[in-house]
């Protein structure tokens, strides 16, 4: 296991990023001028009220849609496109039902190239690590929404992204299938030492994954507040009861009250 001592660099740089769209009854603005950091190794979860640009922001730090104004840092690169660095996890995971879980594990791999025996061993170590060893050759339909997701964490992993984007992976699962999620997540986390930045409505979520939390404001969304989460990397259960983490989810559930919505 790696260790999970951060470090101190920046993998992503978001500097001064604003996002406008085109409609057709004029531009939307999305996202104001933002300014965030994910570090190496770093866990950091996104919450803010419903429409504020949490998408917007995902996609435009994952070169899925182009900036409006400002600059976005791969490491010592401008992000301009979609990197193999950056993998992603989107809601309701969209899995291909007439693939086996191996086969949509290996799809970004596909569309690039010939699959090699190496990439199959690489697809199956994965499924193994996320406890789907039995289920290589199943289809979507045979399996739980929590193990569709589980197969939608490996694909986005299989071409071992130094970071992975994802917006509101666990949001269509029930809450107990969710909570097993976040344990589990937390522990493939730690194990595999990835950077991830998670879009989250759950702040309960957001605050037991995470290293830290950004609030946003209403749209155009901004960043209105960052809340370290200090307690060790591996999270248990058992923490949710605590004072400490009461204290936390307050505290970040006080933005999303009447005041701060106006
Ligand atoms: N492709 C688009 N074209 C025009 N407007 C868009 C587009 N995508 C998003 N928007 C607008 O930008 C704003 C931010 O949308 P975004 O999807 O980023 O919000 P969000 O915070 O992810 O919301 P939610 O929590 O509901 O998922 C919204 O007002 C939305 O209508
Ligand atoms: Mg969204």
């Amino acid at each position: 296991m790696k260790d999970m001592v951060l470090k101190d660099s920046a993998l992503i740089d978001v500097r001064s990023v604003s996002k406008e769209y085109d409609t057709s009854d004029g531009p939307v603005l999305a996202v104001k001028p933002t300014s965030l950091r994910l570090m190496e190794g770093e866990f950091v979860s996104i919450v803010g009220p419903s429409g504020c640009g949490k998408t917007t922001l995902l996609k435009m730090m994952g070169g899925l849609i182009p900036i409006t104004s400002g600059e976005i840092m791969l490491r010592e690169t401008t992000v301009k496109g979609p990197s193999d660095d950056i993998g992603f996890v989107f809601q309701g995971s969209v899995l291909l039902p007439w693939k086996s879980s191996q086969e949509n594990v290996l799809l970004p791999i596909r569309v690039a190239r010939r699959t090699t025996k190496e990439d199959i061993q690489r697809a199956r170590e994965l499924l193994h690590l996320v406890g789907l060893e039995n289920f290589e050759h199943r289809y979507p339909f045979e399996l739980s929404g929590g193990m569709q997701q589980r197969v939608s964490i490996c694909r986005a992993l299989i071409q071992d992204p130094s970071c992975l984007l994802m917006d509101e992976p666990f949001g269509a699962l029930d809450a107990l299938t969710r909570e097993n999620m976040n344990v589990f997540f937390n522990g493939l986390w730690r194990q595999t030492g990835k950077t991830v930045a998670l879009v989250t409505h759950s702040i309960q979520e957001a605050v037991f994954l995470s290293n830290r939390v950004i609030v946003m404001s209403q749209r155009p969304g901004t960043v209105l507040d960052e809340i370290e989460i200090p307690f060790p990397a591996e999270r248990t259960p058992d923490l949710i009861g605590t004072k400490e983490f009461g204290e936390l989810t307050s505290r970040i559930r006080k933005y999303f009250s009447a005041a701060h919505l106006d």
